[in-house]
């Protein structure tokens, strides 16, 4: 009672409040069939072989540090969002009090407590994509979707979510879909993103594993390259076997997504 009273207020005080909130719906437990402490959840052989690997980083009295890449490893085998037994599961491998992962998994927005759409886009609304036109690009999607931050369409296919820094500033106003970067935005260029995704047709992701919208290769401004040009070589064109050419997907492969 004492949460809906107060999801209540927030939503009169408006989507940033609500944001700024332990309140909002995408960090607040709410008992499901689905999301109970008795919901069995365990990894499986696959992600305990993987498990083992991450916790295998740590020195046997910091196994605390691997709260957080343990916590990604559960939400991407399950779908996507994490229930309260895939954090117990993570606080029992690592040895410490459950209390200690959900502060984890309620303060990062990385973590989802709720399902969420197939397209999870995390829009940045921070100080450099916002004057850049990240409230325009935010009304866009709210338009085309027919929902409001926070929220998922009806069919599944996309929850919107604003986030703070998401580290691509040079190229604001941007969103994160799922894992992959989209830049450089516009009102025009984000529904034709979605559009896109509502068919199935997925963007490839530029040479950096980003994708600025605009047709920029990485984060030169609009004159192009106008400095470092004759700088080293980057660190890429070091290495004799890339020959100057980075695939995204063998940089998620190593990074273990
Ligand atoms: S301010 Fe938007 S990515 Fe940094």
């Amino acid at each position: 009672m004492l949460a809906r009273r107060g999801a209540a207020a927030l939503a009169r005080r408006g989507p940033r409040a609500r944001r700024l909130s332990n309140f909002h719906p995408l960090a607040q437990h709410v008992d499901r069939p689905d999301n109970k402490v008795e919901t069995p959840f365990d990894f499986t052989p696959e992600n305990h072989i993987r498990a083992e690997h991450i916790l295998g980083k740590y020195p046997a009295n910091y196994r605390a540090s691997g709260i957080i890449p343990l916590l990604d490893l559960a939400q991407r085998q399950h779908g996507g969002w994490l229930p309260v037994a895939a954090m117990d599961k993570v606080a029992a491998l690592v040895g410490v009090a459950p209390m200690r992962v959900y502060e984890v998994a309620t303060f990062y927005t990385m973590f989802n407590r709720e399902p969420v759409g197939k397209y999870f886009i995390q829009l940045c609304g921070t100080t450099p994509c916002m004057v850049c036109g990240s409230e325009a690009i935010k009304k866009a999607i709210e338009d085309h979707l027919g929902i409001q931050e926070g929220e998922t369409t009806k069919d599944g296919l996309f929850t919107l979510r604003e986030v703070e820094c998401l580290g691509a500033c040079a190229n604001a106003p941007m969103v994160q879909m799922n894992d992959d970067y989209y830049e450089c935005l516009t009102p025009k260029s984000v529904v034709e993103l979605l559009e896109a995704c509502k068919r199935g047709e997925k963007h490839e992701m530029g040479r950096w594993g980003s994708l600025p919208m605009n047709g920029q290769v990485s984060c030169e401004g609009p004159r192009g390259k106008t400095s470092l040009g004759n700088g080293p070589p980057a660190p890429y064109a070091m290495r004799e076997d890339l020959k100057g050419e980075v695939d995204p997907a063998s940089v998620k492969a190593h990074m273990g997504y």
